[in-house]
């Protein structure tokens, strides 16, 4: 059998990774849903959101029970979605209030809907068994770089892409990629051979690495570094299977007092088998217009995004058996691999 670096067997397909449905996963921003109809297709199952008038947000199937078109086609009224087929309402709670042609409503007749919590500026959905979505096992606010005293938090962007999302943790787990993908980007070139270590956790992995010289001007000009010599650390922490955080702790080395820091969580969500969502946020402990420098950040997560899906489509077209060499590099994602591989199949056990 194939053996990965940390000893475990590396036959798993990372692109064609299952996901755990007992969880909690970001479905949306909330500045993403409202009072039109929003279809985003979760785990593999289409969803539709909105919001009440009350301004609560609700999740439903986005397929009419009756022929199946999508009711995110069809148009809210009040609270219910109406199907525009044959007219068909359901109300937030899924119950069927109206079919045009019956005098009542079938007793019984309804869409599921999906358990939602919002925190921060996320909505979180639960696509498992209801009776197990505990809200408590949403990740907490400190965890995410949110909430935290003297740090200012802004939402960034969701990146869509056709890979699967076990590509995207591996991505952001092993940041020697950064050197080639992202030049002059997330690193100024020393990252690919900078030290590094693993720690594993229960629920997590971490991923430091120590940049001692770093000269990209894109990180200069985020920290407002340019012209100093300073210190990073660049740090992945994944929670499998929704969540990656990413923080960088940088130290002017003439005066270590001098630290600034970012942490920037960015939950991730299954689409599909070869589909998911990235749903990027960022908070810092320094002044930083987020909004003007959104524009250089999609360039370079869609760096990321465009060979991720290519990677996707080399195992779909070549097959989930694709012989891979791993490196030391790899360790954190391949135990991210494996664990995430673990907690599906510990819901597939009968
Ligand atoms: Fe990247």
């Amino acid at each position: 059998m194939k053996r990965d670096p940390v000893g475990g067997p590396a036959t798993i397909c990372p692109a064609k990774q299952g996901y755990p449905r007992n969880c909690w996963y970001v479905a949306a921003f909330s500045a993403e849903v409202g009072r039109t109809l929003l279809r985003r297709t979760l785990l593999g199952e289409p969803v539709v959101m909105y919001r009440t008038e009350r301004g609560d947000p609700i999740a439903l199937v986005d397929r009419c029970p009756h022929r199946a078109l999508p009711l995110s086609q069809g148009r809210l009224e009040g609270d219910a979605v109406r199907c525009m087929y044959h007219g068909m309402k359901f109300g937030a709670d899924g119950v069927c209030l109206e079919v045009p042609s019956l005098p009542t409503a079938p007793k019984g007749l309804a869409v599921r809907t999906f358990p939602l919590v919002e925190q921060w500026k996320w909505i979180w959905i639960w696509m498992g068994d209801p009776a197990q979505a505990d809200p408590a096992l949403i990740p907490d606010s400190h965890t995410m770089g949110l909430n935290r005293p003297g740090f200012t938090a802004a939402t960034r962007f969701m990146c869509e892409m056709q890979a699967n999302y076990q590509l995207l943790h591996e991505n952001l787990l092993d940041t020697t990629h950064v050197t080639y993908l992202h030049p002059n980007g997330f690193d100024g070139g020393n990252a690919v051979s900078a030290s590094f270590k693993v720690d594993y956790f229960d629920n997590s992995v971490r991923l430091t690495r120590e940049i001692q010289e770093d000269s990209s001007p894109f990180v200069n000009r985020f920290f407002g570094t340019t012209g100093v010599a300073y210190h990073r650390l660049l740090i992945t922490e994944t929670f499998p299977p929704n969540l990656n955080v990413i923080s960088n702790v940088v130290t002017d080395r003439s005066d270590p007092s001098r630290t600034k820091m970012s942490v920037s969580p960015f939950p991730v969500t299954p689409g599909g088998p070869g589909h998911c969502y990235q749903f990027a946020a960022t908070s810092m402990n320094f002044p930083c217009d987020v909004e003007a420098e959104n524009a250089a950040f999609w360039k370079l997560f869609c760096q990321d995004r465009d060979v991720l899906e290519k990677i996707q489509k080399v195992f779909d077209e070549q097959g989930p058996d694709l012989p891979e060499y791993s490196v030391r590099a790899d360790q954190a994602a391949l135990w991210c691999r494996r664990k995430i591989f673990e907690m599906v199949n510990a819901e597939e056990k009968p």
